[in-house]
């Protein structure tokens, strides 16, 4: 068997605060899939991204990273992460930004150079080099969230709401930036709340809520299994399906 890209074995968070926000997540991403992780506000998304990427201490579980476990350098290598947030170093410049972060990679200072000189030019923002973050639109700081998560050409991105508050044209040339990564090869997952842009791009999609995996398939094959025409339709199911088996357990206790 080839080694997936991502494998979650019973992975369980519960925060400090006593909140469960993983519980149990099993979950195998194959190696070159475009990988969908799709679930409403709080449902666990961007915990099961840190846990992956070894940000947060994980309650219990494993994960591996191509054969690796996530705690280990060499798998963190792999996995190239644009977070939610936009957590860019106000002090660097566009350059120093893409420069540095290949040299945490272990990259020399003349691949970083070049690669971020060709980072600049995929991404269009060759004419900003000297700019630092704060001086950015908007869209120029999710290109070089992206631009910085590519760095190291790690065959994993994690790519956690990419798109969120993006106008209509950078998001069609985020996607087409996206579709290229993975025709190369590249393993994706993406977090999204756009059901459109999942149906659109995504080959496989999980359905998650309140920690738990709800659904994992094709896009097509949930509409035939939901008996559904469109994805937003399944996403109302699976979620309305779930709501009930709380007001069940919640009624029954
Ligand atoms: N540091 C934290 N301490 C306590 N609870 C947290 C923490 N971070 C996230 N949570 C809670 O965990 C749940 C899942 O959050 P998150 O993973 O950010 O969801 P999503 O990315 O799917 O919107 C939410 O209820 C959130 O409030
Ligand atoms: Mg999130």
């Amino acid at each position: 068997m080839v080694t997936p890209a991502l494998q979650l074995t019973g992975l369980t968070k519960r925060y400090d605060s006593g909140f469960l926000a993983l519980d149990g997540f099993d979950l195998t991403v194959p190696d070159g899939e475009f990988f969908g992780l799709l679930g409403p506000n709080g449902a666990g998304k961007t915990t099961l991204i840190s846990a992956v990427c070894n940000l947060i201490r994980v309650t219990s579980g494993e994960v591996s990273v191509f054969g690796k476990s996530h705690t280990r350098w060499e798998a963190r290598k792999m996995i190239g992460l644009a977070e939610q947030d936009i957590n860019l170093d106000r002090f660097l410049d566009v350059e120093e930004t893409l420069v540095f972060h290949g040299g945490y990679y272990g990259m020399s200072r003349a691949d970083s150079r070049r690669r971020a000189r060709e980072m600049m030019d995929v991404f269009d923002l060759r004419s900003k080099a000297g700019v630092r973050a704060p001086a950015l639109s908007g869209g120029m700081r999710r290109r070089l969230l992206l631009a910085r998560a590519l760095m190291h050409e790690p065959r994993l991105v994690i790519l956690d709401e990419p798109t969120a508050g993006v106008d209509f044209e950078l998001r069609i040339e985020l996607w087409q930036y996206i579709r290229r990564l993975h025709d190369a090869g590249t393993t994706i997952l993406l977090t999204t709340h756009y059901l459109e842009e999942a149906e659109e791009l995504c080959r496989d999609i999980a359905l998650i809520r309140d920690g738990r995996l709800l659904a994992r398939d094709s896009a097509e094959n949930l509409r035939a299994t939901y008996d559904a025409a469109t994805l937003t339709e399944v996403y109302t199911k699976v979620m309305q399906d779930a709501q009930a088996a709380v007001d069940a357990r919640a009624q029954a206790a």
